[in-house]
């Protein structure tokens, strides 16, 4: 069986994929795919695990946590500690600006 490919890019440079797994975060699917990314608090708080979604989807929790605004959700921001995806997607671990 295989799960929906989850690409981590850094810009256009490709850094690891990995298959989603049900109920894995973002950041559980980089180390599969050898991929740091930089945390913190694990709990969607701080935001220092901020990426970008480049497509797919990855369902936010309502109200966002601390760690989003709109203006960041706006721009495609994603907390890769909270953040499940839910098919196939690209992200770039460079957050919206
Ligand atoms: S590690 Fe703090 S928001 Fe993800």
């Amino acid at each position: 069986m295989s799960g929906p490919i989850i690409r981590f890019y850094r810009g256009s440079l490709l850094l690891g994929t990995a298959e989603a797994i049900p109920e894995h975060t973002l950041l559980e699917i980089a180390e599969n795919a050898g991929v740091e990314i930089s945390r913190n608090c694990t709990s969607g708080n701080c935001g220092t695990c901020m990426a970008r979604i480049i497509s797919g989807t990855v369902p936010l929790p309502n109200p966002l946590p601390p760690g989003l605004d709109d203006y960041l959700v706006e721009n495609g921001a994603v907390l890769t500690c909270i953040g499940i995806p839910n098919g196939a997607c690209d992200i770039d671990l460079t957050p919206p600006l």
